[in-house]
């Protein structure tokens, strides 16, 4: 079996060893890859990851019998139809699946019609509707690009001044290139992140994560992609993980079978859990980064096996995920400037020592002249392993500790609640 991994960060890099782990598979590519997926696949940097033709051309000729796709921008251009239309089985949403990523507009539009629970909001069509808006509603609220953003689009105000400066951003600026922006209630309570594998039909719940979303420690600051994360979550076990799922994934997935456009791949439901029980904060359609590098490595049952009876209409039927008892916590080690900018081409030393601690992903990485250098925003994830919270964690620190390089940002309290919680809870 050979399979082919669409992306280059820290997800595709643990989405390369969960299917290197697998017997079924003999080899792995990725495309692009980085400088560290290239030590446990053949990597093709000249391919992007949105580049659907070369995906295409590259899968044919090398006779791929399973694609997976890690971002969520080659999912909404229509990698996956691409690929099975060339007869490349592919796992992951459609295009037209995908829209419960690319459009928070349409995303609401669907959790209203399957009786969801979410935020209320209102759509803005201009900046004008926007001021109208901001000026009669309670606070704090929530501003967010329609559209994708990296997990970056997302603006927080305290006050109508914020929500003005927020304004100005998307309809101005431009900045994440939306011309629809969604207000929307600000939700108290706990984060999680809840994965599941999806057929179509049915939906089998990956291990909850918990994701760390700002760059500074005690959530200051402004909004990353994700600078830690850790799994299980104390007091989500099976139960609570169940009632999710019957909530929110199961709807969302009937729904999307009776509009003709039936859901397969990984269906992540970003929630708050409040008072009220959980609201769905925003839909992804594929992995969770960093959420994937704390949850994978515990996967006990063969992902090939997952994801292959994903792309068949209702073939995880009776199917369950089965993961490891051991604690995950991923550490991300990130580029000076993030996450405004990156630094690039600086040199990173201690990745060695660090392996041997704990299993070491890349994101933004690159070769350059025999060394490895920085080469994006989100550089490294450091995931230690262990039978609960403080030894994962204590692992994962002691193993980012022996890896440097110039401006090197990272967050000292990732799962610090985790480990408090079950030492009393
Ligand atoms: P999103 O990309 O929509 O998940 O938003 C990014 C982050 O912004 C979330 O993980 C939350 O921390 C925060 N956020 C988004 N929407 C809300 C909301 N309605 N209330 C409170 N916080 C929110
Ligand atoms: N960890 C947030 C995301 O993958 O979107």
């Amino acid at each position: 079996m050979k399979a082919l991994v669409i992306g280059g960060g820290g997800r595709e890099h643990a989405i390369v060893r969960a299917l290197r782990r697998s017997a079924a598979t003999d080899e792995v590519l990725c495309a692009p890859g980085n400088a560290g997926i290239a030590a446990d696949a053949e990597v093709f940097p000249a391919i992007a990851a949105d580049d659907v033709g070369a995906i295409v051309a590259l899968a044919g000729e090398r006779g791929v019998d399973l694609a997976v796709i890690g971002p969520e921008a080659a999912l909404v251009v229509g990698v996956v139809d691409a690929l099975e239309a060339a007869g490349v089985p592919a796992f992951g949403p459609s295009k037209a699946a995908a829209q419960l990523e690319g459009s928070k507009a349409f995303a609401k539009e669907l959790m209203e019609e399957a009786m969801v629970p979410t935020a209320s909001h209102v759509l803005l069509g201009s900046h004008e509707e926007g001021l109208a808006a901001v000026a009669s509603v309670a606070y704090p609220t929530v501003l967010k690009a329609d559209g994708l953003a990296a997990g970056k689009g997302v603006i927080l105000c305290a006050d109508e001044a914020e929500a003005r400066a927020a304004l100005d951003v998307f309809f101005t600026e431009r900045r994440f290139g939306a011309t629809t922006v969604v207000l929307e209630e600000f939700l108290y309570g706990e984060e999680l992140s809840l994965l599941a594998l999806c057929d179509g039909e049915n939906v089998v719940p990956l291990a909850p994560a918990q994701d760390y979303k700002r760059i500074f420690d005690d959530d200051q600051g402004p909004n990353t992609g994700g600078m830690g994360s850790y799994s299980p979550v104390p007091g989500f076990g099976a139960t609570a993980v169940e009632e999710i799922v019957e909530r929110v994934h199961r709807p969302v997935v009937a729904a999307m079978a009776e509009r003709g456009t039936p859901f397969h791949g990984v269906l992540y439901a970003g929630l708050m859990i409040g008072a009220d029980g959980p609201k769905v904060l925003e839909f992804n359609v594929r992995f969770g980064d960093p959420e994937t590098q704390a949850v994978l490595p515990r996967l006990r049952s063969d992902a090939v096996e997952l994801f292959r009876a994903a792309r068949e209409p209702g073939g995880l039927a009776g199917i369950g995920a089965e993961f490891e008892d051991d604690w995950a916590v991923t550490v991300v080690l990130a580029s000076a400037g993030y996450p405004e900018s990156s630094s690039k081409g600086d040199v990173i030393s201690g990745l060695a020592e660090a392996a041997r601690i704990a299993e070491v992903t890349h994101a933004g990485t690159a070769t350059q002249g025999g060394e490895i250098v920085t080469a994006g925003g989100r550089v490294l994830n450091v995931t230690g392993l262990g039978p609960d919270p403080a030894a994962a964690r204590d692992r994962a620190y002691d193993a980012a500790r022996r890896i440097s390089f110039e401006g090197m940002q990272i967050r000292g309290d990732i799962a610090a609640r985790a480990v408090a919680r079950v030492s009393s809870p």
